[in-house]
């Protein structure tokens, strides 16, 4: 079997589907390797690191999409900005692509991959069981998303994280509030903590409390009925309008007393929750910092703006998109090794096998002969 990566197209992509420390796992799976001249280097893997593990180094990208039967990589449906393809160029039927395909997202332009006869793995469909934890990179990027998010305020912030008692005098630790505290959120808590701040945190799933106080931060009580907010997946559910404002309204005096809010709260396949009003920016300590880690799903403070820094009186807000790809070195090592561990499910013996008993492998197939086959991405069409 041999796999293909390819270069990122997509506009800002530095992340590699495929890093070289990976190549005795996808050796086990029978698993030989072309990847495209440059395909690496932006994520700090030159081709020569490739070639030592024994990768075909390819000069083009046609030329690995004729020697590859699997195509191994990280966005390859955003494409590069007026491309009419989306970065499927050259891919048809006889290939099998595995990448992150934002199948919930944009279900239209999953459709235009089964319009080529590509047959489809979505890697953000991997189900949340104990089998699959290796295999999930939305875990994997959230982790770095939350680390970095902590970074971006730090620096953005015109104070230090940590308390200092020095000969000039002493400087009051950073309070920072965390809003959400899933994989990103308690990544953010745990990094904020070590930075020295005074960390608080909220979820509206109950259970997350203890993991909060865990890490060290205090967990916020709000008085809101949130028994039901968590369902059967593990993951929060969509509350009614009346809740969040309620939620808003109870959080004010906290966001009031922050100098950085870090909000991750998401609904997977909804658009964010708004929890940050203007006025609730408004209340916050000059120079305060709101780093929106939900800016790619609309935001949870009304004012962000995907991949822009709005100013707002003397409040920086912040609304990072594609955080791992800022960290592409290790957010790559990570994508890798989860999408290694994924394609042994597909591969045996160097051999493609799509085994649709298999529950991960059922979960992540979006696309076969044409069709959009994931019920979830036909409802989503069909809205
Ligand atoms: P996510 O990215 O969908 O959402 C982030 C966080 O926002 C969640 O904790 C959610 O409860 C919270 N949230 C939603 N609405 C909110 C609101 N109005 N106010 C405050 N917070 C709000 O979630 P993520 O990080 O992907 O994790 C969700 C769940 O999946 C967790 O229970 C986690 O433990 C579980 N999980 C399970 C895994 C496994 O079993 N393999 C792997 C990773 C996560």
């Amino acid at each position: 079997m041999i796999a293909g990566v390819l270069k990122e197209t997509s506009p800002g992509e530095r992340r590699v589907a495929v890093v070289p420390s990976a190549f005795p796992l996808l050796a086990k799976a029978g698993v030989e390797v072309v990847i495209e001249s440059g395909a690496g280097a932006a994520a700090g893997f030159p081709d020569g690191a490739f070639k030592d593990k024994g990768a075909r180094i390819a000069s083009s990208r046609s030329e690995v999409l004729e020697a590859a039967r699997v195509l191994l990589q990280v966005r390859p449906r955003a494409g590069a900005a007026g491309a009419p393809s989306g970065g499927l160029e050259g891919m048809g039927r006889d290939h099998v692509l595995v990448g992150l395909l934002d199948p919930l997202g944009d279900p239209a332009g999953i459709q235009t991959v089964a319009a080529r006869g590509i047959t489809a793995f979505a890697l953000e469909l991997i189900p949340r069981i104990t089998r699959a934890q290796a295999m999930d990179v939305l875990s994997s990027s959230a982790t770095i998303t939350g680390y970095k998010a902590v970074l971006l305020a730090a620096s953005a912030l015109p104070q230090m994280f940590p308390m200092l008692m020095t000969a000039g005098g002493t400087l009051a630790p950073a309070r920072v509030f965390v809003i959400g505290a899933g994989v990103a959120g308690l990544q953010a808590i745990a990094t904020a903590k070590r930075l020295g701040a005074v960390v608080q945190a909220y979820d509206v799933r109950p259970a997350v409390k203890e993991q909060v106080e865990s890490l060290g931060a205090k967990f916020v009580e709000l008085p809101l009925e949130a028994a039901d907010a968590q369902d059967k997946g593990g993951y929060a559910r969509a509350m009614d309008e009346s809740f969040y404002r309620r939620q808003r309204e109870t959080m004010l005096k906290v966001v009031a007393g922050s100098e950085v809010v870090i909000t991750t709260a998401a609904v997977p396949g909804k658009k964010a929750p708004i929890l940050l009003t203007s006025e609730m920016v408004d209340a916050m300590p000059p120079g305060a910092v709101v780093v929106d880690v939900a800016a790619e799903q609309g935001g949870n403070c009304e004012l962000t703006r995907p991949g822009e820094t709005v100013t707002r009186g003397a409040v920086s807000i912040l609304g990072p998109v594609n955080l791992p790809s800022t960290v592409p070195q290790h957010a790559s090592q990570l994508y890798c090794r989860n999408m290694a561990t994924f394609l042994a499910l597909i591969v045996a013996g160097g051999e493609l096998k799509i085994d649709l008993a298999d529950e991960i492998v059922r979960e992540t197939l979006v696309t076969r002969d044409g069709e959009v086959v994931h019920p979830r991405v036909r409802e989503a069409l069909a809205r």
